[in-house]
């Protein structure tokens, strides 16, 4: 079965084609950084005009590269949720408009989903069940997961999501946007100095809190000369903290469960320092650590095709409602 992904939540256009025994057949992605790096940050009405553009060209950018016509596809997945409302209308009204036209069934994937699922794209992919890490720009959360759409919540950021404290650590810092991938250069050139706190580690639970972070980053700035030196050391603080943060919460998982397996997706899951603590804690576990090729970390519409070819296979389907839901806990997904 080929099914087409579509992905269109944030500042991504992100389309793909798997196959069910044939895996990745071809995936393509317009990121819209340098449109929305003028204003610090995304601007959600160019992100949909943007995603407007873009898509057709890279569904047929897709199909060429896979040597495939438009009646070799069997399903279209798409994301519905969670994201930006106007972005993810675009995916929508394309992956629905489409499959009426060609006659195969559409199917709306959550974005997180895609997230979690896309170690499954890697060579030795994790089996069930197993606790997944999921960072991104809008979200943190510890899931333990049994099967696919079977998602209990273990833990989740109580205010800004990892990346988000990311991208504002940079504003901060001058760095502009987006922030996890220039926190990470800079730090490192940062030495140890600061110590930053380990937000809600002291304490019972699997629940994080990055605001206080922020606040502490901001002022530590202060009371430096916000040399280069200084920002690079603050960086350094600031994802060494970060990464502390989520092994711990990670270990706890992980004994809390009783579970051997640790999957991490999402943006964030793309930083090297936060890699590299996970796979020690892991180690020192015997514990197993999974983890999407880097350009799957962050948003593409490999994921999306793949969580969609798996709800496809399991016989799901819907009607033709165009189906965008900007906020969707992953909790509501039903197994399949
Ligand atoms: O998953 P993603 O591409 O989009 C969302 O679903 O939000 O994640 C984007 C987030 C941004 O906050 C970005 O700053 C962060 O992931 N990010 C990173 C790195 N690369 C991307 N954070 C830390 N280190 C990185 N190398
Ligand atoms: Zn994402």
């Amino acid at each position: 079965m080929y099914v087409l992904g579509i992905e269109t939540s944030c500042d991504e256009t992100g389309v793909a084609i798997y196959h069910s025994e044939k895996g990745l057949i071809s995936d393509f992605l317009y990121s819209q950084i340098t449109m929305h790096s003028e204003y610090g940050g995304v601007v959600p009405e160019l992100a949909s005009r943007d995603h407007i553009r873009r898509v057709v060209p890279l569904i047929k950018q897709c199909l060429e590269a896979g040597n495939l016509k438009s009646s070799d596809i069997n399903g279209i997945a798409y994301t519905a949720g969670p994201g930006l409302m106007g972005a993810l209308l675009v995916g929508a009204t394309t992956a629905r408009s489409l499959a009426w036209t060609w006659q195969v069934p559409a199917i709306a994937v959550h974005h997180m989903e895609g997230h979690l699922l896309a170690p499954m794209l890697e060579e030795n992919p994790p089996a069930f069940p197993f606790v997944a890490l999921l960072v991104s720009g809008g979200h943190t959360l510890l899931v333990r997961v049994d099967g696919i759409g079977q998602y209990q919540l273990l833990g989740e950021s109580i205010d800004d999501a990892a990346g988000e404290a990311f991208d504002k650590t940079a504003k901060m810092l001058g760095l502009g946007y987006p922030g996890g991938p220039k926190v990470s250069a800079l730090a490192e050139q940062g030495k140890p100095r600061f110590k930053f706190p380990r937000p809600m580690t002291d304490r019972p639970g699997l629940d994080f809190s990055f605001s206080g972070l922020k606040t502490f980053t901001m002022n530590t700035l202060h009371e430096t000369e916000k040399t280069e030196q200084d920002k690079a050391d603050i960086a350094y603080a600031f994802q060494t903290a970060t990464a502390e943060t989520l092994t711990i919460k990670c270990r706890r998982a992980l004994q809390q469960t009783g579970l051997k397996r640790l999957v991490i997706a999402g943006g964030v899951s793309a930083n090297k320092q936060i890699r590299a603590a996970l796979l020690e804690m892991t180690e020192k576990e015997k514990a197993q650590l999974y983890f999407p090729r880097l350009k799957f970390c962050t948003d593409n519409g490999a994921m999306i095709a793949y969580a969609g070819c798996q709800r496809l296979l399991s016989g799901q389907q819907e009607n033709l409602e165009i189906f965008a839901k900007p906020r969707w806990p992953i909790s509501e997904l039903t197994g399949v």
